[in-house]
């Protein structure tokens, strides 16, 4: 599935850099051709001949070096491609990547590629928890930066925790799966995800019990097949998925913004449990129980987001996807919400707090659509992901 790829393998300053030699070794092993970029930091790690050699090609350090400039420019260098990985990618090359720095080689072809970029972050986990790494990381997968790691462990530095870079056969699957070229490669789907958080006042919000994984299950299976995912999502504990462009959002008003800043798009689903109703003036300053008073609020109905895309004309999805997530007469309710809102489909699900459904790892769903009702046997949140992708690549193909 690699041959003839070509990888841009990035190699920063730390010590998992040795293991981006084994990288190289099983990326040649697959067929792939691996062009080396060796940060100054990097060589402190491993030698540009021990790269060179296993590449097989020679290895790229300098900006300024004008041969190299007169072989391949940088920008031809950063674009010519398939992928560019980032391995060891260290605390201070993503903090390069994220505010557009440019100042060596390996962070001005990472500014001047248009070319999907993979990152292994490898660092101590002080580091990598640092809330500087953390709006990094974010700023990173925002921009379409796909990651993979870093995983749990112990570290070089003798702590324990998140930062060890994957390993390179971990790294080889990711590679893979970025490369894949699969039924929706050049499909934009948009996806919908997680509860939403009405304000109240500034500590306090109306929620609801959405975890977000079933959203998340389906964004990483439409990006596994190549879709470029944007994930719209409101305060939710599922991991986000790699390898999409990642909104978040608190209330059903920002994801409504967030929703049609996207558009157009191939299809969307509309996963997110969102607020039916938001407080209609929330307090600027906490509510006071020491008033004596029981407060009392009012409500507005919030944007029907699902109903708003669906009943658009011009730029409507080839594909509108809503969810039912009902307690009673399950599919009836749902094959009614599905003509009063004008989308094409609805997944209805049974959220009873007994099924263990709503925030569980598991889904037992009933598809409706113009060619009427098919109930899944319940099984885990990713099955049903990947069953519902397929079914969405059979529908845009
Ligand atoms: O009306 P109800 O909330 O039951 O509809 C559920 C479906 O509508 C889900 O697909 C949900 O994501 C979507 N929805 C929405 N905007 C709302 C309410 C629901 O997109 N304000």
């Amino acid at each position: 599935m690699l041959t003839d790829k070509r990888i841009l393998l990035v190699i920063g300053g730390g010590i998992a850099a040795f293991k981006s030699l084994e990288l190289i070794r099983r990326l040649r092993e697959r067929g792939a051709w691996v062009t080396p970029v060796l940060t100054k930091a990097g060589e402190e790690f491993v030698t540009p001949l021990s790269v060179s050699s296993l590449a097989g090609e020679k290895v790229y350090r300098d900006l300024f070096d004008l041969t190299d400039e007169a072989e391949m420019g940088h920008i031809q260098l950063s674009r010519s491609a398939d992928l560019i990985v980032v391995a060891p990618t260290t605390a201070d090359l993503m903090a390069k990547m994220a505010h557009g720095l440019a100042n060596d080689l390996a962070s001005t072809l990472l500014l001047a590629t248009d070319t999907q970029v993979l990152a292994a972050p490898a660092m101590n986990v002080r580091m990598w928890e640092h809330s500087a790494t953390r709006r990094n990381a974010a700023i990173l997968r925002d921009d379409g930066v796909a990651f993979v790691g870093p995983n749990d462990g112990a570290m070089a530095c003798g702590e324990y925790g998140l930062g060890r870079m994957s390993e390179p056969l971990e790294i080889i699957t990711a590679i893979e799966s970025e490369l894949a070229d699969g039924p929706l490669t050049g499909r934009r789907i948009l996806v919908t995800s997680g509860p939403t958080h009405e304000p109240i006042d500034p500590v306090r919000y109306l929620a609801n019990r959405s975890s977000g994984k079933q959203g998340s299950a389906i964004a990483r299976a439409l990006a596994i097949m190549g879709a470029e995912v944007i994930f719209v999502t409101g305060p939710a504990n599922a991991t986000r998925p790699e390898g999409v462009h990642l909104v978040e959002v608190e209330t059903a008003a920002q994801m409504m913004d967030a929703v049609k800043s996207v558009l157009p798009v191939d299809a969307a689903i509309f996963a997110a449990a969102v607020a039916d109703w938001c407080v209609t003036s929330p307090s600027d300053s906490k509510m006071k129980k020491d008033s004596g008073k029981i407060p009392s609020m009012t409500f507005a109905e919030n944007p029907d987001i699902l109903a708003s895309v669906s009943q658009m004309g011009d730029g409507r999805p080839a594909l509108v996807v809503g969810f039912a997530a009902e307690t009673d007469e399950v599919v009836a309710n749902a094959t009614a919400k599905r003509l009063r809102k004008g989308c094409d489909w609805i997944v209805a699900n049974d959220v009873n707090l007994e099924t263990g459904i709503m925030g569980g790892c598991e889904n037992a769903v009933t598809l409706i659509s113009d060619d009427g009702l098919e109930s899944w046997p319940r099984m885990g949140k990713d099955a049903v992901a990947q069953q519902l992708a397929a079914r969405i690549a059979a529908a845009l193909n």
